[in-house]
């Protein structure tokens, strides 16, 4: 079964969203409507939460993972993703934010407690260290992640076709 309750919480899941039979979600996780979750994804909110704002995907093969809480850092690292999200295929998110309208490309792994702030490119396997902040409107690549330049109209314009696209492909799939 895709959705699992951990320590009696279960993820929370819109009527509007998807999750794939093949993907796990567990625990404190909250999707946002038309969320999609796609094949082999698996988001854990056991030590800590996840939240997925609306209209995000997270596609094929991404993990999700949270830091707990102890004494010396009482809020842990939880997971929170923002609105009009693009997660690529295996990407890694660990324990970071996300803020509206990002693409995080094929790949990326993201670590505890980096801020990527809204509308930017992180490109196909890139690592963003622990803690960083990437800056709103542009692109970053590489491992480290570093800024490349800013993001043109098109790739802004990019980020809500995308999300509008996702919502579009699991209607199509809840369909078939
Ligand atoms: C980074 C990206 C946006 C291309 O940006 P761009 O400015 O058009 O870059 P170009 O293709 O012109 O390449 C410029 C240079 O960056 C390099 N480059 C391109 N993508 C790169 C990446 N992800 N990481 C490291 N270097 C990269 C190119 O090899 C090239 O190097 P060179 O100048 O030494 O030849 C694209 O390659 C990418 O990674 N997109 C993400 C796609 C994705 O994962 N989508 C999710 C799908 S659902």
């Amino acid at each position: 079964m895709a959705l699992r309750a951990f320590k009696g919480v279960s993820p929370t899941v819109p009527a509007s969203a998807y999750v794939d039979d093949s993907a796990v979600v567990v625990g404190d996780v909250v999707l946002g409507d038309n969320v999609s979750i796609w094949p082999g994804a698996v988001i854990r909110g056991d030590v800590n939460h996840v939240r997925i704002g609306t209209d995000s995907n997270i596609q094929d093969l991404a993990c999700l993972h949270v830091t707990h809480k102890r004494p010396e850092d009482p809020e842990g690292a939880p997971l929170i993703i923002g609105e009009r999200v693009t997660i690529g295929h295996q990407v890694t998110l660990h324990g970071c934010t996300i803020g509206d309208e990002c693409l995080i490309g094929i790949g990326t792994i993201v670590l505890d407690r980096a801020v990527i702030e809204p509308r930017v490119m992180v490109g196909a396997g890139s690592l963003v260290p622990p803690g960083k902040v990437l800056k709103s409107g542009y692109l970053y690549v590489g491992r480290p992640a570093k800024e490349v330049r800013a993001l043109t109209e098109g790739e802004l314009e990019h980020f809500a076709y995308s999300a509008r696209h996702y919502i579009k492909l699991m209607r199509a799939h809840q369909e078939s």
